[in-house]
C-alpha cells in the first residue's frame, strides 16, 4: 500500500508526528520535495527530534528512509542532521539519498536573503534557506545534483561556469557583493561528498523493488497545499509542489500505485511568513492559541500567525489532493476555549466563496463567514478513543469532516507519539 501524507494548510500541521506513528508499520518513507525549509517534529520516549531533510521514519531502523529526487538538499544541513542522530546513539544506516536530488549550494541562501531584501515591503518571508534559488537553478538547468558530488572533474568544470558566468556577475554588478571563489567551493563540496558517499544511491531500483514486493510505503510531504507553487497563495508560496502530484514526481512512485492520500490538518490554522490569511486572529484568543500551541517556527524560530480553522482552505486542500482520510492534529490546544469558530465560507463584495480565490488581493480582503460552536473546556490529552472525547469536541470534529467531505480518522491530542486517537475500523496497513 502506498500512502501520501500531505499538509492541508500553510505547513506545520504535524506531518512529522503522523509519519512517525504510521512508519512503524511500513518498509519505506520517501521525502518527495522541499528542503531544509521544513521542520518536522517527532516526540518519543527518547525526547524530541526535529527533522529538516531526513525523513520522519528514521527512528525505525528497519524502515528505508529515502530523500527523493524532488528534494533540494543542503549537504551542510544533512551532515549535521546525521551527526545529531549519531550523538543520540542512532546510526542512520537506513538512509538513502537520491543521486537525482538537487543540492542547495552555499550561495543559494545568500541569494535568497539578497532577493528578499531587494523586495522591500513586498518580501515573501522565506526561510532564507536558499530553497527558491536552488529550485530556480534546477529549472534553469544550472543546478548541481547530489550525484554530481561524486564527479570531481564535472563539478570543477560546471562550478567554474556557474559561479564565474552566472552567479558572480549578479553578485558583484547587481548586489555590489564580493565574488565567490569557485575553487574554494569545489573543495568544500568534495569534503561533503566524502561524508555523504555511503548514502548516495540511484533510488529508482530501490523504490521500484519495494513496489514490486508490495511493500507499504509512505510519501512524506513537506510544506503544504497553500504553499504550493500552483495551488497556493502565489507568490507567497514555496518553490515546489507540496501537493499530492509533487509527492509522485518527487519520489519515483507512479500515480497509479498510490492507494490513499492522508491530509494533515491542524484543528486551527497557522502560517509563517507573509501572504493572505483570511481567518487570522490578531486578538487575545489568537495569543492564547499561539501560546498553548507553542506556535514558534521549527526552522527559523519566527512566531507563527494563528487563526481559526479555515473551511474553504481545508475543503480545497482535500479536493486538490484527493484526500481520502484526514489526520486532525492539535485538537487539545483548543481545550480551554469557551467558544470555537470554524470559517465555512468567504464573503467578497457580497458574493460567497467556498474555496480560496486565485486572486490573492481578493483573498486578502474577503470577510470570513464563521460558524460558532461551544467549546468543550476539558483536557483531552489522555483521551485514546472517540468515545473518550467530550461531546462538544466530537461535534467539532464532525463539522470538520462535513466541510472537507472526508473522514477524520486520526486525531492528535498531544505532541507525544502515543497521544492520538485512531478511529479507523480497519488498520491502515493490514
Ligand atoms: P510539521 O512540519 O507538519 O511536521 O509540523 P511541526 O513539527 O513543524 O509542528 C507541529 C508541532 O505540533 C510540533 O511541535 C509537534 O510536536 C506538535 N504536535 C503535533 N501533533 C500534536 C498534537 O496533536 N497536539 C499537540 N499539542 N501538539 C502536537
Ligand atoms: P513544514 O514542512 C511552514 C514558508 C515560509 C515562507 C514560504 C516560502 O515544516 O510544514 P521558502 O523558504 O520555502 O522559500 O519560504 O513558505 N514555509 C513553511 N512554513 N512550514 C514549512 O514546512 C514551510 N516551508 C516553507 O515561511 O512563508
Ligand atoms: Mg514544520
Amino acid at each position: 500500500m502506498v500512502v501520501i501524507i500531505v499538509g492541508g494548510q500553510w505547513g506545520d500541521e504535524g506531518k512529522g508526528k503522523i509519519i512517525d506513528l504510521l512508519a512503524e508499520k511500513v518498509k519505506m518513507v520517501i521525502r518527495a520535495q522541499g528542503g531544509n525549509n521544513a521542520g518536522h517534529t517527532v516526540v518519543t520516549g527518547d525526547g524530541e527530534f526535529k527533522f529538516q531533510l531526513i525523513p520522519s521514519g528514521i527512528l525505525y531502523p528497519e524502515v528505508t528512509c529515502v530523500i527523493g529526487h524532488g528534494v533540494v538538499a543542503d549537504p551542510r544541513v544533512l551532515i549535521k542532521e546525521i551527526d545529531q542522530l549519531r550523538e543520540r546513539g542512532l546510526e542512520p544506516s537506513n538512509l538513502v539519498v537520491s543521486e537525482r536530488a538537487h543540492l542547495v549550494m552555499s550561495y543559494h541562501p545568500i541569494f535568497d536573503q539578497l532577493e528578499e531584501a531587494s523586495r522591500g515591503d513586498d518580501r515573501l518571508g522565506t526561510t532564507w534557506r536558499g530553497i527558491g534559488p536552488a529550485y530556480s537553478d534546477k529549472i534553469r538547468r544550472i543546478g548541481f545534483r547530489v550525484g554530481d558530488l561524486q564527479k570531481e572533474a564535472f563539478m570543477r568544470k560546471k562550478l567554474a561556469f556557474v559561479v564565474g558566468q552566472v552567479k558572480n556577475p549578479v553578485l558583484t554588478d547587481l548586489y555590489k557583493e564580493e565574488p565567490l571563489d569557485w575553487e574554494r567551493l569545489l573543495n568544500e563540496y568534495l569534503a561533503y561528498a566524502k561524508a555523504l558517499d555511503p548514502y548516495i544511491k540511484d533510488t529508482y531500483p530501490i523504490v521500484q523493488e519495494a513496489l514490486d514486493r508490495g511493500d507499504h510505503i509512505l510519501l512524506e510531504g513537506a510544506q503544504a497545499t497553500m504553499l504550493d507553487l500552483d495551488y497556493g497563495t502565489y507568490p507567497y508560496v514555496t518553490s515546489s509542489n507540496p501537493t499530492a502530484g509533487g509527492a509522485v514526481t518527487g519520489s519515483g512512485v507512479p500515480p497509479t500505485k498510490v492507494d490513499l492520500t492522508i491530509g494533515v490538518f491542524k484543528a486551527y490554522t497557522t502560517r509563517v511568513g507573509y501572504g493572505p490569511f483570511p481567518t487570522e486572529l490578531l486578538d487575545a484568543v489568537g495569543d492564547l492559541i499561539a501560546d498553548r500551541g507553542r506556535e514558534v517556527g521549527t526552522v527559523t524560530g519566527r512566531a507563527r500567525r494563528v487563526g481559526w480553522f479555515d473551511g474553504p482552505v481545508a475543503r480545497y486542500a482535500a479536493r486538490v489532493n484527493g484526500v481520502g482520510s484526514i489526520a486532525l492534529t492539535k485538537l487539545d490546544i483548543l481545550d480551554e476555549l469557551p467558544e470555537v469558530k470554524i470559517c465555512t465560507a468567504y464573503d467578497f463584495r457580497g458574493q460567497r466563496y467556498l474555496h480560496p480565490m486565485a486572486n490573492i488581493s481578493h483573498l486578502k480582503h474577503c470577510v470570513p463567514v464563521y460558524e460558532s460552536l461551544p467549546g468543550w473546556q476539558s483536557p483531552i490529552g489522555n483521551c485514546r478513543t472517540w468515545e473518550d472525547l467530550p461531546a462538544g469536541c466530537r461535534a467539532y470534529v464532525e463539522r470538520v469532516e462535513s466541510i472537507c467531505e472526508a473522514p477524520v480518522d486520526l486525531i492528535g491530542v498531544g505532541p507525544r507519539r502515543d497521544q492520538f486517537i485512531d478511529r479507523r475500523r480497519q488498520p491502515l496497513f493490514g
